[in-house]
């Protein structure tokens, strides 16, 4: 029996097979659960209906995160095909590409700023904000971070500050509803070639970097990460809230990997 078995998970995220909410989507079918899928924009319908297809999922509706009424209809209508639900997995940001490319400062502006906060950080809060009345007690939900949250990184850039802000919303949403024993929590995974990924500039190059100094000299994989996106999202995560997990190979730890 799988560790997911008899709960419904909503995914948000997945744009194409290479996307980490395929790899996390497929992992919780495994595990048992069944579940509900959501994509961006009338251009990803076919796409995503196609996944959810291949996933006996039980729909996939349009969500564009940074418009309230598509949040809004989203749940009403999941309200009506589960009632309930147990897990939500947030697996979604967006910065213009031309910030993700050269200095921190060199192509900031303030309306960057602003859409990278509101479609990466703000958009976990929004969904939490709906999703809150309908999670069962036990439910949990879960976001994907990265590490230049937490240390400066070439090209990221605006990334940073807007995973920074992602990590804190974490930490506030589940002070506020461990109380109703619902638990939220991130994954920070090591890089990994997606579309959003492949916005920022060299990305080549933080994967090579990674393979060279990672204690596990190799890269993180969208099946990995999904298996562990199972665990903390299953009821053996029972006692874990409120924290960032890295999938990433173990490079985080590493202050200098070898002399
Ligand atoms: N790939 C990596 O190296 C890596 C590493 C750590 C964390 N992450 C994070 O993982 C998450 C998933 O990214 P990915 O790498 O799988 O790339 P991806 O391009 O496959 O997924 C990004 C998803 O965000 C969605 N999205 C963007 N704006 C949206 C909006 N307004 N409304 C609804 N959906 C929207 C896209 O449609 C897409 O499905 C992101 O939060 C990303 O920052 C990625």
């Amino acid at each position: 029996m799988g560790i997911l078995e008899g709960k419904k998970a909503l995914i948000l995220g997945i744009a194409s097979k290479k996307s980490i909410a395929w790899g996390i989507a497929q992992a919780m079918k495994r595990e048992g659960a069944e579940i509900g899928l959501t994509y961006q924009t009338e251009r990803f319908k076919g796409r995503v209906e196609g996944f959810a297809e291949e996933l006996s999922a039980t729909f996939a509706l349009e969500c564009d995160v940074d418009h309230d009424d598509s949040i809004g209809d989203t749940f009403s209508t999941l309200e009506n095909k589960w009632g309930h639900f147990d897990i939500l997995v947030h697996s979604i940001a967006y910065a213009p590409r031309e910030l993700l490319q050269g200095g921190y400062l060199d192509n900031l502006d303030r309306e960057g700023f602003r859409i990278a906060h509101e479609t990466s950080a703000y958009s976990f809060a929004a969904l939490a904000k709906s999703a809150r009345r309908l999670i069962n007690e036990k439910g949990s939900m879960l976001t994907l971070s990265y590490i230049g949250a937490m240390k400066a990184m070439p090209s990221y850039n605006i990334m940073g500050p807007a995973k920074a802000s992602l990590e804190a919303n974490v930490r506030y949403i589940a002070n506020q509803l461990g109380p109703d024993n619902i638990r939220v929590n991130a994954i920070s995974a090591g890089p990994i070639r997606t579309l959003a990924a492949s916005g920022v500039k060299d990305l080549r190059r933080f994967l090579e970097y990674v393979e060279k100094t990672s204690p596990l000299r190799r890269n993180v994989t969208i099946e990995e990460v999904g298996n562990a996106a199972s665990f903390l999202c299953s009821d053996l995560a029972s006692g874990i809230t409120g924290e960032i997990t890295y999938v990433d190979c173990g490079y985080n730890i590493t202050g200098m990997t070898e002399l």
